[in-house]
């Protein structure tokens, strides 16, 4: 069978995997179904050698004017007295560019939302897909999930994965903010996110 141009440990592997799938076949009526399977790494796009890569980019957060990029959509009735607006939660559909000029060439964009989730500081709760459509990268994204201390200078967070170029993505972000708007809140983000995938 297959097995013999495989190396030993992927021969088992197979051997195993249809021994599994032959005794369960036989349990059920029709097409077999089963919960779980081994597959081999190269069969799902796992590279033996990871690329790894560096992105840069400047998140434009618009909460201001009439063409918001971040509206507020949740928020308790203790975050009126919060000096922190802790409970307070902004959905974003946020463009993100080339560099820190709003007009510059835009290469994604950043969706989720962000949570005032610190009663002592501002610091966010990230939920957040940057949704990439330049290049090479067009349709490919990454997850972030991560702890976002808006004051502190670089922040980091978890890439926790990703889809399309970025299958099997990990890695972080490192965020530090260039412009505040204290009075509408608008603000640009410069992101640099290291990934191996
Ligand atoms: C990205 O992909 C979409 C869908 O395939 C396509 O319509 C669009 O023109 C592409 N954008 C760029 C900048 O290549």
């Amino acid at each position: 069978m297959a097995g013999i141009l495989l190396k030993p440990t992927s021969s088992l592997l197979i051997v195993l995997t249809c021994f599994f799938s032959s005794s369960v076949a036989t349990s059920g009526a029709g097409k077999p179904h089963r919960f779980s399977r081994t597959l081999l790494p190269e069969s799902v796009g796992l590279k033996q050698e990871e690329t790894a890569t560096h992105l840069h980019f400047y998140f434009h957060d618009i909460l201001g004017g009439t063409n918001p990029t971040a509206v507020p959509i949740v928020e308790a009735a203790a975050t009126k007295t919060s000096a922190t607006a802790f409970g307070r939660v902004i959905m974003m559909d946020d463009p993100l560019t080339e560099t820190l000029e709003a007009t510059s060439k835009l290469v994604g964009r950043c969706q989720g939302f962000y949570a005032y989730a610190s009663q002592s500081e501002f610091s966010f709760l990230m939920v957040m897909n940057f949704a990439f459509t330049e290049g090479e990268y067009n349709g490919s994204t990454l997850s972030v999930l991560g702890r976002n201390p808006v004051q502190s200078t670089v922040r980091e967070m978890p890439v926790v994965g990703g889809t399309g170029l970025f299958r099997f993505a990990r890695g972080y972000a490192q965020a530090e903010t260039r412009t505040f708007d204290l009075k509408t809140g608008d603000a640009v983000v410069e992101y640099n996110v290291f990934v191996v995938h």
